[in-house]
């Protein structure tokens, strides 16, 4: 059976840290309340473009799959703090690694970026299309704080992440993938100000409506639920149960999210990665 396998992965995590003990210097907040509320000590801050982070990333992806950009035939780009909106990040990094002529394109699925990219990928290359797809998740969210919303501002990081997927006709590769969405609850994360509805000068003459605005609380009950849910589904596509799993890696999120998943799965300890105490929400 023709599967997707990850061959290559790297990353990309910026050099400079911004430490809890650091917001203690620009805003009301303490170490404490962080750590035990998020998980989270430190973050990484990007000085440079999200593409940078993506490029990098993908270049130590290629290289662990021994591969050439010119080998790669699509490029999925997941972000929602691309560059800019036009030309596309994964347009962008395509002319960064030197392989114009592939297709490429952008995927805009916050947290679930990566995943969504994953699963297209995956679909694209078990149907015949693609045989070798480079996939990135990169953000550059530090862009998008509001460093007086407290709330907010001290969740978030900056990274990337990238693999690369290739057709394998042998057992290894992925084995079920599960999405889903609900576009009514949209307004627990928004950008108001990022897009085509508010105008320009709007923009310009109000910036508090390019910060991202969050409804924590609300996000957190529903991750908890959603997460497991979608764990469960997808083990029972795969014909597994977590005893079968060795790793579960969820979206960084916040630690009290992922031990309350964890929970609800009857994952033990060993079985659930976690770095949000370094990297914060990327
Ligand atoms: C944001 C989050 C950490 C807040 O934790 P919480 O336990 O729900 O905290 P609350 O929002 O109830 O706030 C409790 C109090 O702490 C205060 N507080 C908020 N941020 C604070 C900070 N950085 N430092 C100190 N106090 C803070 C609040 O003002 C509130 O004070 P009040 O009770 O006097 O009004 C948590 O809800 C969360 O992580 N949600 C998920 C967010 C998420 O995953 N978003 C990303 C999706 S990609």
């Amino acid at each position: 059976m023709r599967r997707a396998q990850i061959t290559g992965w790297g990353g990309c995590a910026p050099p400079t840290v911004l430490a809890n003990a650091d917001l203690e210097q620009i805003m009301d907040t303490t170490d404490e309340w962080i750590s035990s509320r998020s998980g989270i000590k430190e973050r990484r801050i990007s000085h440079t473009d999200n593409t940078e982070l993506g490029r990098v990333a993908a270049e130590r992806a290629l290289a662990a799959a021994g591969l050439r950009p010119g080998d790669i035939e699509l490029i999925i780009y997941a972000t929602l703090t691309p560059d800019m909106l036009v030309p596309s990040a994964s347009g962008v990094l395509q002319s960064k690694l030197g392989a114009d002529g592939c297709a490429a394109f952008d995927l805009n699925a916050a947290c679930s970026g990566f995943v969504y990219g994953v699963t297209a990928a995956s679909s694209l290359i078990t149907t015949g299309a693609y045989d070798r797809v480079l996939v990135v998740g990169a953000e550059r969210l530090s862009r998008w704080m509001d460093y007086s919303d407290r709330a907010t501002s001290v969740l978030f990081g900056d990274g990337a992440g990238a693999v690369v997927m290739e057709a394998n006709d042998g057992d290894a590769g992925v084995l079920a993938t599960t999405l889903g969405n609900n576009g009514s609850w949209g307004d627990s994360l928004t950008v108001p100000g990022s897009g085509s509805s508010v105008s320009f000068v709007d923009a310009q003459r109000d910036h508090s409506q390019n910060a991202l605005v969050m409804d924590g609380q609300d996000i957190f009950k529903k991750a908890v639920s959603h997460m497991a849910a979608a764990a469960t589904e997808v083990l029972e596509k795969a014909g597994m149960t977590v005893a079968d799993v060795d790793l579960v890696v969820p979206h960084q999120a916040n630690q009290r999210i992922m031990e309350a998943v964890a929970r609800r799965l009857r994952l033990s300890e060993t079985q659930l990665f976690s770095n949000i105490e370094s990297y914060g929400n990327t």
